[in-house]
């Protein structure tokens, strides 16, 4: 048997910060936040929705204390709990980090930092309504150049993209949309 995979709580950090800065104007009927962590940024938009949840992996200790009425917290795998096409906004800080095997839920994003991400797309699109948005955070720690390119090849425009450079890392908040011939 391997390590025991851990599930700790992820504290606000520079990505929690610049997500919650990119949520700012949005507005809408239901969203959905993928890994909320501490609760952070869905705790900041989900005043703007008439239905706000968030999933996480995380301990229901850790979801107790996260900074929201637990009514609106999940603890369930990505979008799994949910029907097709519900969230007029779905939002993610995934974990990113290239590490193969797994060991820390919070960051370890799979061997080149992108398989974990692609998976939280994959059931953000499948959850999303035909015109909603997807909010997603990336970093060049892990392979943006091959998640843009997945994006494209799902036939996923990104309607822009916005950029913080720390010392060690580029952090992009992508925007994306369907395609309006997109058969996703
Ligand atoms: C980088 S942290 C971001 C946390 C928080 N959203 C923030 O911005 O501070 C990634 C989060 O994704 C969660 N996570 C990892 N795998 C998951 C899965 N399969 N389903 C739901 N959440 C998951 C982790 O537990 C962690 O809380």
């Amino acid at each position: 048997m391997g390590q025991p995979l851990e599930r700790r709580k992820y504290l606000p950090a520079e990505d929690t910060y610049l997500l919650k800065d990119a949520l700012r104007s949005f507005t809408g009927d239901a969203c959905l936040e993928i890994g909320f962590g501490s609760g952070a940024v869905l705790a900041s938009v989900a005043g703007r929705f008439r239905l706000a949840v968030g999933t996480d992996v995380v301990s229901l200790e850790d979801a107790r204390s996260a900074r929201l009425p637990s009514l609106g917290l999940v603890i369930a795998d990505r979008a799994q709990c949910f029907r097709d096409g519900l969230f007029d906004l779905v939002f993610f800080n995934p974990p990113y980090l290239p590490a193969w095997p797994i060991e820390d839920l919070a960051v370890d994003g799979g061997p080149t930092g992108i398989e974990v991400p692609v998976s939280f797309l994959g059931d953000a699109l499948r959850v999303l309504t035909k015109e909603g948005t997807i909010v997603a955070l990336m970093s060049d720690e892990g392979d943006a150049e091959s998640f843009l390119s997945h994006c494209s090849d799902l036939g996923l425009e990104v309607d822009s993209t916005i950029r913080k450079k720390l010392f060690y890392e580029t952090l992009s908040v992508l925007i994306l949309r369907r395609n309006r011939d997109a058969e996703i």
